[in-house]
């Protein structure tokens, strides 16, 4: 399914991954700025360019070398459908060289991090920037000559041509990441090219496609055509499954699966939200027996989050089974989980820790994918479902991860490891919430660490297992910094954990930022 500015001109930009960390830091940048834009790998450049016809094309940056046999190729006919292009680091380089100048290994001139940059010429892409800003470089290559009509706009000390362009065509050129906060101006650079330069068009409001996106689920589904929804209760099931309750209402089928590992509190607030107020179609499958079993004797990490990922699955197929008229499944698959990035199609990616969604259904489930947030990033998800009229407790929500407490839980998850760390979950967001402290916050929660320590209750001796603070903030879980509460706040956590639960003889908190820990404990 897509949104309507997907096909005909959209007046949008299309980006060019040639393997760019920051590639969807771009796209985002470009959408904040109210423009559509979408991402494609070099191989379907062109092809997505005739159905999107965007305004404007952004070449990313990448690892590679544009003088490698095998680098990302780019058909260069992309540089003559006669709009602007805008060259990023290894995208400056590939133009470059497709504009009879030269790409060479940058010896002394390579770059990384902050440097100078020194504005020779500020008109349109550098209007209005700072004479001598700072950029952040990241190169081992550099362009050494500059092919015929280009013209140098700024430079600094390692790299003359750190900003160029050829206006006649259209074509620009940044040797550094405009799109990473490090780079002053940066944001205003993207601006200048693409509301400057190439007048793209202004449209993109996320909070403004509710219309479209319940037209298009209509159209998908037909009149008569039924819907089976796994549910979350995260910030994606939920938009998704109002959105498409709005279009088609009691022929979506939504289910919520109790896998025994959820909050507290969680299973009822989906119930009170979806059933009794929006009165959906709501099935809830307490399957808690079946996953804590399966999980029974299990310490490791990955073991846990594959049975609990195939668990689900299982009993989803069972439900969709049952639910004999629907041939379609909503999703609340997000962009960047389609995005046909060059790290999607075989680049250098490692597995850290095998993530599972309940948008990760197998496609042999034999049902047509409903995914009205495809195109969507988070934070546009977001908008959306304030503008469908979801409560700011859903829609601002903190992540909550698929496999639940479980990786909350070290060590093998029973019942007796739950109940505490599920009253102690509890707290940290009562102290959290109650303070308003939960806006500076990624996420707030408890980890269970099963190390016995002693302590004394009353007159007695207790012997008994560590509870972990984990707080954090965070831009979108890549890098992750641990954060402070108010003093008086971490106190009542504390105490509140050692005198109302059973179980935790000692509270911690985890000071360490992601690199290298990550969020969750497992
Ligand atoms: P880590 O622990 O890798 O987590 O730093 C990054 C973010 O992802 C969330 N997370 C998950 N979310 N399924 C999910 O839906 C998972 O298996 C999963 N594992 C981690 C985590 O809460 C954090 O926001």
């Amino acid at each position: 399914m897509s949104n309507s500015q997907t096909s005909g001109p959209s007046g949008g930009v299309l980006i060019v991954d040639f393997g760019a960390q920051y590639c969807q830091l771009i796209a985002r940048r470009v959408r904040e700025l109210g423009v559509y834009s979408r991402i494609t790998v070099p191989e379907r450049a062109l092809f997505t360019f005739e159905h999107m016809r965007p305004a404007a094309v952004i070449l990313s940056g990448g690892p590679r070398s544009v003088y490698e046999h095998d680098a990302p190729a780019l058909d260069p006919a992309i540089l003559h459908k006669g709009v602007p292009v805008l060259g990023i680091c290894y995208g400056l380089q590939w133009l470059a060289q497709h504009t009879g100048g030269l790409v060479t290994p940058a010896q002394s001139g390579a770059e990384y991090g902050r440097t100078e940059l020194a504005v020779l010429d500020g008109q349109d892409l550098l209007a209005g920037c700072r004479p001598n800003g700072t950029v952040w470089m990241s190169h081992g290559d550099k362009v050494a000559k500059l092919g015929p009509g280009f013209t140098v706009l700024a430079q600094s000390e390692p790299c003359p041509f750190a900003v160029v362009a050829d206006r006649s065509r259209g074509f620009f050129g940044l040797q550094f990441h405009p799109e990473v906060a490090h780079t002053e101006d940066g944001g205003l650079m993207l601006k200048n090219f693409v509301l400057g330069v190439a007048r793209c068009r202004t449209d993109w409001n996320p909070g403004n496609l509710v219309e479209s996106k319940i037209a298009a689920v209509r159209e998908l589904v037909g009149s008569t055509g039924e819907v089976v929804l796994g549910l979350s209760g995260g910030v994606d099931s939920s938009v998704a499954a109002v959105l498409i309750h709005r279009a088609i209402g009691q022929r979506l089928h939504c289910v919520f699966v109790d896998n025994g590992l959820l909050r507290q509190g969680e299973r009822e607030g989906v119930e009170a939200l979806f059933r009794d107020h929006y009165h959906m179609d709501l099935e809830v499958v307490d399957a808690s027996e079946r996953f804590l079993g399966e999980l029974r004797g299990v310490v490791d990490p990955e073991q846990k989050r594959k049975i609990i990922g195939r668990v689900f699955v299982e009993v989803f197929r069972e439900k969709a089974a049952q639910k004999r008229n629907a041939k379609f499944l909503g999703q609340g698959t997000l962009y960047p989980d389609v995005i046909e990035s060059v790290a999607a199609h075989g680049g250098a990616t490692s597995t850290i820790k095998s993530h599972h969604n309940v948008g990760g259904l197998p496609k042999d489930l034999d049902l047509v994918l409903v995914e009205p947030l495809r195109d969507l990033f988070k934070d546009e998800v977001r908008a959306l479902g304030r503008e469908l009229g979801l409560p700011s407790a859903l829609v601002d929500r903190q992540p909550f991860p698929g496999p639940g407490l479980a990786v909350r839980c070290l060590g093998e998850v029973t019942r007796e490891k739950l109940t505490p760390l599920r009253a102690a979950d509890r707290i940290v967001r009562e102290e959290v919430e109650a303070n308003g402290l939960q806006r500076g916050l990624w996420q707030y929660f408890a980890v269970y660490v099963p190390q016995k320590s002693v302590g004394v209750k009353g007159d007695a001796r207790v012997y008994e297992d560590v509870c972990v603070l984990r707080l954090v903030s965070s831009q979108d879980a890549m890098t992750a910094d641990w954060e402070l509460l108010p003093l008086p706040v971490l106190k009542r956590i504390s105490s509140r954990i050692l005198n109302e639960v059973k179980g935790f003889a000692r509270v911690c908190l985890d000071i360490s930022s992601k690199p290298p820990a990550t969020i969750e404990w497992e």
